[in-house]
């Protein structure tokens, strides 16, 4: 039997195990009403492309009422629709829409912190010191000494820059309250010491559950717990390291109870909901958050941080690897989101950056585990330069990087109009939409979804044919739930990753062309220009025997 026919055995796994899921940014994915903004219309309206894709699912970052200080990541109402993407009904709409596709649908979930506005910290505010409304959060009593600024309760720096720490009542010579803020100061971290605030939690995964979403993403999920008494951190909490490998600030031990206690929860529903961790840390500790009773997916991190750089690919595969072994959990294999370079960009950028992504992503589709692309991913999208008036993004303004430039809003047409087909036709039919709220730039026409469905050589057209052909070596069996990758390195630069006996995937990864191990090429990223030889920047699947 030819390994890629199809046959009726089903694979001997849970969905989520083999599935790719498509992370949609609700802003920029497609505007239904013409005000600029991307939202649920448009983007229940977009949903047969998606499907059209063969993508399993969709991630939605947050769309719940939110002030948008860091575009919805700051919540407001975790159970709700901020107008400005639309109504409940419009959700309802669009989950039973996605599932007659056969599409799942997971959520965003931000359970480290809330928006300023969220009803529970502004009771918290109004309650003053020592108050059981305080208690939900980090309100702790520093100087209110202005002569030098005050002095917050200790030394962390936030994420976004500048220290982690605002005063509750920066008018009050009373209040000596400060209160805990990773990110900006318009997003409060909750106390989940306080068991009160697991419980909230808990009420907001079962409506979402209920109505039937499949699962959620979870935000910063190590960082909940932070090191009782919060002290001082040593490193004077860097920005990075201030959330990422500073042991006083998260992947506290207290936060795998919350996870075992979701997963429980996940559970009581058919089919079971699944967890996804946001867990930014190294291999090891991360693995420890897909333990069996805990998450079933975290992001490989690690992974995304890479370079083009066979060594430190291999490096780090075999690190996940290991950690595969240890704690039993397949990795989750991304190479973009809404908060990183655009992977074209990030691999040197122009048509070396293009035919590297490409070769990047047909590997990551080929590696033992489930994965996740980016909107705009499959159009092999480069990082826009937003001129900097228009930038957004509350982490550049408080000095950090700008992340603005990986969500600048699709492009699905050629021509120019209603903002590249970003703002549907049927949104506007007579007036002008809006501009979009992230500036298109020029020439971003030339990467139009409706160009791509035309061109075999796509983008889109590599993306929809190492799906297909993924579907169907679970189907046979070549892909399994077991599968590990063991990582190696031939003639200096020709990355390969054994994914079993049978199936290896190979990326060349120098200036020369390479010679492949025996075996027949299922998939290449670009066309072989000679049997048996990879030409640099080309990634293959390849079956042996
Ligand atoms: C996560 C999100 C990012 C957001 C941050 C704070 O890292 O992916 O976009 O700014 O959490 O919620």
């Amino acid at each position: 039997m030819s390994p890629v026919e199809e046959t009726a055995l089903a694979p001997a796994a849970e969905w989520w195990q083999s599935a790719v899921i498509y992370q949609v940014y609700p802003r920029s994915f497609a505007d239904g009403d013409g005000d600029g903004v991307g939202d649920l219309a448009g983007l229940t309206a977009r949903l047969p492309y998606i499907a059209s894709l063969g993508v399993d699912g969709i991630w939605m970052t947050p769309f719940q009422p939110s002030p948008q200080v860091d575009q919805g990541y700051d919540v407001s109402d975790y159970c709700g629709v901020d107008p400005l993407f639309g109504t409940m009904e419009q959700f309802d709409a669009l989950l039973s829409d996605a599932h007659a596709l056969g599409l799942r649908v997971l959520l965003d979930v931000v359970p480290n912190h809330c928006s300023s506005e969220h009803p529970l910290f502004q009771a918290a505010l109004a309650a003053g010191p020592g108050s059981a409304e305080r208690d939900m959060f980090h309100f702790v009593e520093g100087s209110v000494d202005m002569s030098d600024g005050g002095v917050p309760p200790n030394n962390w720096q936030s994420v976004f820059g500048g220290r982690a720490w605002s005063r509750a009542n920066p008018g009050s010579p009373t209040d000596k309250d400060w209160y805990l803020h990773l990110f900006s100061p318009e997003q409060p971290d909750w106390n989940w010491r306080n068991p009160a605030v697991g419980e909230y939690f808990d009420g907001v995964l079962r409506f979402w559950f209920d109505k039937g979403v499949d699962g959620l993403r979870i935000d910063v999920a190590h960082a909940l717990f932070k090191a009782d008494g919060l002290p001082d951190s040593p490193s004077a909490g860097g920005v990075v390291d201030g959330l990422r490998s500073n042991p006083q600030v998260s992947d506290q031990e207290e936060v795998h109870e919350v996870y075992r206690r979701w997963r429980t929860l996940a559970e009581k529903y058919e089919p079971h909901r699944l967890l996804v961790g946001e867990v930014n840390l190294e291999p090891a500790r991360a693995a420890r958050y897909t333990r069996a009773d805990e998450m079933q997916q975290a992001f490989a991190f690690a992974f995304v941080k890479l370079g083009w750089d066979p060594a430190a690919w291999a490096a780090v595969g075999n690190e996940l690897e290991a950690a595969r072994q240890l704690h039993g959990a397949t990795p989750t294999w991304a190479l973009e989101n809404h908060d990183i370079v655009r992977s074209v960009t990030r691999f040197g950028g122009g048509e070396v950056g293009a035919l590297r992504a490409r070769a990047a992503m047909v590997a990551l589709l080929g590696l033992p585990g489930p994965a996740y692309l980016y909107q705009g991913q499959e159009l092999g999208l480069p990082e826009v330069d937003v001129p900097l008036e228009s930038r957004v993004d509350p982490m550049w303004a408080r000095g950090g990087v700008c992340r603005d430039g990986a969500r600048v809003p699709l492009p699905w047409t050629a021509h120019d109009a209603l903002s590249h087909g970003f703002s549907l036709a049927e949104a506007a039919p007579a007036v002008q939409a809006s501009e979009p709220w992230l500036p298109q730039p020029e020439g971003w026409g030339t990467h139009a979804v409706e160009l791509q469905q035309q061109d075999p050589e796509s983008p889109l057209a590599l993306v929809a044919k190492a799906l297909e052909l993924r579907r169907l070596l679970w189907k046979n069996e070549v892909f399994g739930p077991n599968d590990g990758g063991t990582w190696r390195i031939e003639d200096g630069s020709l990355l390969i990753c054994e994914r079993s006996t049978d199936f290896f995937v190979a990326v060349a990864m120098g200036t020369e062309p390479v010679q492949l191990p025996a075996g027949s090429v299922l998939l290449s990223a670009a066309p072989l220009a000679e049997d048996g030889w990879l030409q640099p920047n080309n990634a293959v699947w390849v079956l042996r025997g």
